[in-house]
């Protein structure tokens, strides 16, 4: 038994050695020797727990990089050794990913995962627009993506534009370029050059007539319709500035409701996609915690609810959504400014953010270590309690031990607030429903 633990120990580390050969430890000299070759570098620093976590997927992601034959090296900086190439980079968070080619570099905000980050290297390291040169090739890049845009016609103005913008967002998507006679025989051009995005099992074309700025556009379209949402796409679909409309969905409890909720979503992104495209991205989100955090109460599931990522706002519809009319007057309702606009980055929400987050982080300290965080606890309420103690000694006065009960109860019952304020939330809304029904 011994020897069999012996030995799995023994493979287990050799091969972290194996794997880990594969990402150098960068020094102050990767500011003048990253120039000559491409680079994917982590900035860490020691202290940082995640970085821990994080570093066996690093070294996953270097000996995958070196096995596919990328020309992409793999690195990591300590930051706290060599801060003069964390502050020449700006490094301002832990860990940063980023890939360097030539004089620029790209940062990568995706899901820290693997496959996210070797599909980021490989998209990046290579030409920004890559040219389509067969209907063949054509047909396996649309097999392998279900998003990316096409530039179509020769040398233009648009495709300079075009090249300007591909760098930009080349760390989100796919860009290629391609003439026309390569493309398959459902697409139908305007003219050329034109722009077009394939997605959705469909295409859009770009007119810079109805759409405005390039740059813009894509921004706008480089979201599938309807697509499944984490805290990662949220936070990158903000830049976008449109409102986001959810299904939040407890997937390991599908109920018919909640499959109805995700029909209507996928529904209204298409059928309504003219009427809410530069408004509206839609999707669905499996687990309510991300949202309760942004709502900072609870937010039952199934459930529909739009958000606006620019000010932590979100809209909750008045009544129950059973159909499409019904979703729609919901939707209108947050366009034409009659639904109320809940949360919101207001001073008092500020403040209130900043409590939640806190009794948030206690409550899941609570769950992972009780003990600690009663002695955390219990050390300013003992102090609360002696310095009464001492004002009631001191001062023999009735009035002030009377006093101190209120105070230390006050300090329990702030626990259950959260729960009272979304209960409130909840009979506030019903009562609501009710009115609506009479
Ligand atoms: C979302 O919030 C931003 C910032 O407050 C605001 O400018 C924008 O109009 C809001 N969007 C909608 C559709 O209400």
């Amino acid at each position: 038994m011994a020897r069999i633990r012996h030995f799995v120990l023994k493979v287990f580390l050799l091969n972290i050695t194996v794997v880990a050969a594969y990402v150098e430890e960068l020094d102050g000299t990767f500011k003048e020797t990253r120039l000559n070759e491409p680079w994917l570098v982590e900035f860490y620093a020691p202290w940082c727990d995640y970085c821990k976590v994080f570093e066996s997927v690093w070294y996953e992601v270097g000996a995958e990089l070196k096995s596919l034959g990328s020309p992409v090296n793999v690195g990591k900086i300590d930051t706290t050794v060599h801060n003069n190439v964390a502050s020449e980079f700006g490094i301002r968070g832990y860990p940063t990913i980023k890939l360097f080619k030539g004089d620029q570099s790209f940062d990568y905000k995706g899901p820290r995962t693997k496959d996210a980050i070797i599909d980021f290297t490989n998209r990046v390291a290579g030409p920004i627009v890559r040219p389509l040169t067969s209907p063949h090739l054509f047909q396996h890049v649309m097999s392998r993506h279900d998003l990316f845009f096409v530039y179509i016609g020769g040398e233009s103005s648009l495709k300079e534009e075009y090249l300007k913008v591909a760098a930009e967002y080349i760390v989100y998507i796919h860009f290629f370029s391609a003439p026309e006679n390569i493309l398959p025989k459902a697409v139908t051009l305007q003219g050329v050059p034109t722009v077009a995005v394939f997605k959705d099992g469909t295409y859009y074309l770009y007119s810079e007539y109805e759409d405005g700025d390039l740059s813009a556009w894509v921004n706008r379209e480089r979201f599938l319709g309807y697509q499944q949402m984490d805290s990662f796409t949220l936070y990158h679909m903000g830049e976008t500035s449109k409102l986001v409309a959810l299904a939040v969905v407890d997937e390991m409890n599908p109920s018919e409701e909640s499959i109805r909720y995700k029909t209507l979503m996928e529904r209204i992104a298409t059928e309504y996609r003219n009427h809410y495209n530069r408004e509206f991205q839609f999707g669905y989100m499996n687990g309510n915690a991300y949202i309760n955090g942004l709502v900072m109460g609870e937010v039952l599931m199934p459930s529909i609810i739009a958000l606006n990522l620019s000010n932590d706002g979100y809209y909750l519809p008045k009544q129950q959504i059973e159909t499409l009319e019904d979703l729609v007057q919901f939707l209108d309702s947050i366009l034409d400014g009659t639904a109320q606009l809940l949360g919101g980055n207001g001073f008092f929400q500020q403040i209130h953010r900043t409590v939640y987050n806190a009794k948030s982080t206690l409550m899941s300290m609570f769950q992972n270590a009780p003990g600690f965080v009663c002695l955390l606890l219990s050390l300013p309420l003992g102090l609360v309690v002696f310095v009464l103690y001492g004002i009631c000694t001191a001062v023999p006065d009735d009035s002030s031990q009377s006093d101190s009960s209120p105070l230390l109860l006050q300090s329990h019952s702030e626990d259950t607030q959260g729960a009272t304020s979304a209960e409130q939330k909840a009979e506030e809304q019903k009562s609501s429903e009710a009115k609506k029904e009479d």
